[in-house]
């Protein structure tokens, strides 16, 4: 069972500048909560208590003031910092004492997935004992993500980064699980000619070795990623239409923590005291009522 998740939570956010030239994109509105909460809820549905968030230097207090340590979630949340963005499979080598020997999750601060059985897959995919596993998703315009073709067994035959050529519309989402050689895999890295070290190159040492696998996203589900302003009122509007509709939120840390039994009411009292007046504490408070 993979237990420990790293948050990729740095980044320039350049595309949302000026938003982002004070504050980082993860911790920007999506709708009524911090993009961040989102991929940490993600961790959490599968079981993944022990969260390292890896932000920009400079940047901790500010996150610290919303996630302080995840005792108020019955979980660990440690942090460190990215010198720059050095590139996605930086993640492994700051996060490597983190780690340790184990296996580990990964999910980028800035993505965004909902649906109906998403729980049930990612327990499946934390079960990874060896290798490495993508999830994907079928988009209209391949053309500007990474891309995965793959055969009858969800083994992936090929890997590419924005095709301009049509090769397959599955694209590789921000969530990936590993097994612990990927520190090793990661730390041989090179970086490509834009500076960065690349997702797609430590992706192709697992496919290389015939150790690539895929999870499927259906249609049933939504996998948004939130580079834009645009991106972020898109995502924004889904997030008001189905909370406001079903009177659930999503990605309401708390809720998940009380309904996996991780926290009691008292941590739920504790989290409404620290948010103070608001909505979402009304929310909290409807939990425990
Ligand atoms: P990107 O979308 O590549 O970059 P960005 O979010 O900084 O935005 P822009 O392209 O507009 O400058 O990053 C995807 C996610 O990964 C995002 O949440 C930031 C994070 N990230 C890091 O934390 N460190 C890194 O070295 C890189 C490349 C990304």
């Amino acid at each position: 069972m993979i237990k420990k998740g790293i948050i990729l939570a740095g980044g320039k956010g350049t595309r949302m500048s000026p938003l982002t030239k004070a504050v980082n994109k993860q911790l920007l509105p999506i709708y009524d909560k911090p993009l961040i909460f989102y991929p940490l809820s993600i961790l959490m549905l599968a079981n993944i208590k022990d969260i390292l968030i890896i932000v920009n230097k400079g940047q901790l207090n500010q996150y610290k003031k919303i996630l302080p340590n995840g005792k108020n979630l019955g979980i660990k949340i440690s942090y460190l910092e990215q010198n720059k963005p050095r590139g996605l499979p930086d993640a492994f080598v700051i996060g490597e004492n983190f780690i340790g020997k184990d296996n580990v999750a990964m999910i980028l601060g800035d993505n965004f997935f909902y649906g109906q059985n998403l729980t049930s897959k990612l327990l499946e995919n934390t079960k990874l004992k060896k290798g490495a596993k993508v999830v994907l998703h079928k988009v209209s315009k391949p053309e500007l993500f990474g891309v995965a073709k793959i055969n009858n067994n969800k083994k992936i035959k090929l890997i590419k980064e924005k095709p301009k050529k049509f090769i397959s519309d599955l694209a590789i989402t921000g969530l990936y699980f590993f097994d612990n050689n990927v520190v090793k895999f990661a730390k041989k890295l090179k970086p490509s000619k834009r500076g960065e070290v690349e997702i797609v190159d430590l992706l192709n040492v697992y496919k290389s070795k015939k150790q690539l696998s895929a999870d499927i996203i259906g249609r049933g589900g939504a996998w948004l990623d939130t580079g834009s302003v645009e991106d972020f009122y898109k995502t924004s509007s889904f997030v008001s239409a189905i909370e406001n509709r079903q009177g659930f939120k999503i990605a309401c840390i708390e809720e998940i923590s009380l309904n996996k039994n991780w926290i009691k009411k008292k941590q739920i009292i504790d989290s409404i005291k620290f948010y103070g007046n608001c909505e979402y504490s009304n929310y909290l408070k409807k939990l425990i009522s």
